[in-house]
């Protein structure tokens, strides 16, 4: 009897795993995430994304921030969050790469776009402008004006965005010091060298992704005029960049208000044009994964997504913690609930989050686990490692929608 294998789990046929070529997004799917997964029974992970709440998010930017927020495209560059929000009133978008560029030029034909990734190919300057009427871009070194002026023949309608360092003590959750931006020191320098071949000449900085702190924004704009003062030139405009913070389960940001407190009452900003370019809080609740648990080890659950999928913030670089719940179909669910850790479907260990999440005490293989604030940083980040990494879109309905299905 000691020897004897104990079988546990399903019997019976099991799906086909469905191939790439087969997978089509779902749009407007009426149901909920719950009804979805019970009648599916999704052996891949499933992106749900709700364009209502993207655009619910896009207006209270809108409304809010005195200023232009252009949204940061690599924050969530899905067609339907761009087309989403346009509709709602987005007129700029903050692009990184030619591939975004493109992408708000198809999506959102009209919208302005600000090329600010502070190293650029000659090649995407020329598209850029010359295809796509792109005018604003960010540098952080002389030889990026240079190439700026050689490839777009000393345009003269050029809006150039100094971007400056945020010093590594005011880092924030998610730093971003150290790869971009030129020292406060170096700065004044690089801004009169740019202001007589700028129509427009911008100052700009990020204080770092899901910042808690909204003196951040107040002390690096205090950096930014102390530069301006220094550089003894006028400059037209100041991008305070993106960073503004979601909920997660260990973390309640104060509210948005306080931090445009931050950024307007606190300073006086004279008559610059004040630019920002939120990503995460523009899409940030309007995402959720549900990924299947395919192996349970004691407080580690082994899913079908990870740090190479749709999970990257939650590994080691994030280490985010997400909300989570359990979804069993027709099961009971134990009430009390515990703590665990979750490994993806890749060989390697740097595929692993730690968490902790928080789901019931009797999680096991065969569930599925729903983790919600995945607008961000989550379809722009997955990749094909190990041959995993295919999603099913599902575009939840809007309420117009939703209404419309019911008569
Ligand atoms: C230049 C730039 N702008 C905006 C953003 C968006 O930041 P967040 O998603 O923190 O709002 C980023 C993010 O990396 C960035 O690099």
């Amino acid at each position: 009897m000691s020897n004897q294998l104990v079988m546990r789990g399903p019997v019976g046929p099991l799906p086909l795993i469905p191939n790439q070529k087969k997978f089509n997004p779902i749009n407007g799917y009426v149901g909920t995430i719950d009804s979805f997964v019970e009648t599916a029974r999704p052996v891949l992970p499933v992106y749900f994304l709700n364009p209502d709440q993207v655009a619910a998010n896009a207006r209270r930017f809108l409304t809010l921030f005195p200023g232009t927020p252009p949204y940061a495209v690599k924050c969530n560059p899905d067609p339907v969050v761009l087309k989403t929000m346009a509709k709602a009133g987005v007129q700029a978008f903050d692009a990184a790469s030619i591939e975004e560029i493109r992408a708000v030029r198809k999506y959102a034909p009209k919208a302005r776009i600000l090329f600010m990734n502070p190293v650029k190919s000659r090649e995407a300057i020329r598209e850029a402008y010359y295809t796509h009427g792109v005018r604003a871009y960010s540098l952080d070194c002389v030889d990026e004006l240079y190439k700026l002026l050689q490839e777009t023949g000393l345009a003269p309608d050029l809006e150039v965005f100094v971007r400056i360092a945020i010093p590594k003590a005011n880092a924030t959750t998610l730093d971003l010091t150290g790869k971009f931006g030129i020292p406060a020191e170096d700065a004044p320098e690089l801004l009169r060298q740019c202001r007589p071949v700028s129509a427009k000449l911008g100052l700009c900085f990020h204080v770092g992704s899901q910042c808690m702190k909204p003196e951040r924004y107040a002390q690096a704009i205090r950096l930014a005029a102390q530069v301006i003062k220094a550089s003894g030139v006028k400059v037209d405009a100041l991008d305070v960049g993106g960073g503004f913070p979601v909920e997660y389960p260990n973390m309640t940001p104060p509210a948005l208000d306080t931090y445009l407190e931050n950024i307007t009452h606190r300073n006086r900003l004279g008559d610059l044009a004040l630019i920002c370019e939120p990503g995460r809080a523009m899409v940030g609740n309007s995402g959720a994964v549900v990924a299947r648990v395919e192996q349970r080890k004691g407080n580690m659950l082994y899913l079908n997504d990870g740090t190479y999928g749709n999970l990257f913030d939650a590994g080691p670089c994030g280490n985010l913690i997400y909300p989570t719940r359990l979804i069993r179909p027709g099961g009971e669910i134990a009430a009390n609930q515990q703590t665990y850790g979750f490994a993806g479907p890749t060989c390697d260990s740097i595929d692993m989050m730690k968490g902790p999440f928080t789901l019931p005490v009797d999680v096991r293989e065969g569930d599925w686990i729903v983790i919600e604030q995945l607008g961000p940083y989550c379809l722009s980040m997955g990749t094909r490692f190990n041959g995993f990494g295919q999603t099913q879109m599902v575009v939840m309905a809007s309420e117009k929608e939703k209404a419309k299905a019911a008569r």
